[in-house]
């Protein structure tokens, strides 16, 4: 299923043909990730992936202090987009990443060609942080601060 939605054209304008190695790493359980799949009544609609920058393998996100986390997320059909899944996809994966009290920030990086993501994180209150090259990609990090106490 992952790698069928991995050919879906949205997926590939989103996130690229980069070859996710499922077989592998869905056997794999590093402690600094997440793996998610989202469904509606049962039926899986969507994939995302709460990571630790700090301490994930290749060191993707570069030098970053402690209490960080990055999100990766897209919905697998097209027929699924536009309803608001995304929308309460990211409400539960910030809720769960913040649920963590060491954690005061959420990354996203999306390419910069992907205006409506931008638009979607930013209705989710991201703030725009920096315009940053990672390898090929060119993306903008946005970011989420732990909402202040009342
Ligand atoms: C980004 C992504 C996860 C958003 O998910 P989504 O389920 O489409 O998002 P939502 O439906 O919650 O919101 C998106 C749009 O639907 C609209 N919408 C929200 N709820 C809706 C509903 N109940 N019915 C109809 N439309 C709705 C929103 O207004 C928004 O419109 P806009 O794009 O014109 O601003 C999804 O588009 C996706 O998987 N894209 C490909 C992968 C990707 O870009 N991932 C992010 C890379 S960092």
């Amino acid at each position: 299923m992952l790698r069928h939605w991995d050919e879906r054209p949205h997926v590939i304008a989103a996130k690229g043909d980069e070859d996710w190695q499922w077989q592998a790493e869905l056997a794999r359980r590093p402690d600094w990730r997440e793996q998610l799949i989202a469904e509606v009544d049962g039926r899986p609609i969507g994939y995302l992936e709460i990571i630790d920058p700090t301490r994930e393998e290749t060191q993707y996100w570069g030098c970053i202090s402690a209490g960080h986390r990055a999100i990766d997320i897209w919905i697998g059909e097209q027929d699924d987009l536009n309803r608001g899944y995304g929308t309460r996809i990211m409400q539960l994966a910030i809720d769960r990443a913040f649920a963590d009290p060491s954690v005061h920030t959420i990354l996203i990086d999306p390419l910069e060609s992907n205006t409506r993501a931008h638009r979607f994180y930013e209705r989710l209150g991201f703030e725009y942080v920096v315009r940053r090259c990672f390898g090929e990609d060119r993306c903008f990090v946005y970011r989420l601060t732990r909402p202040a106490r009342a």
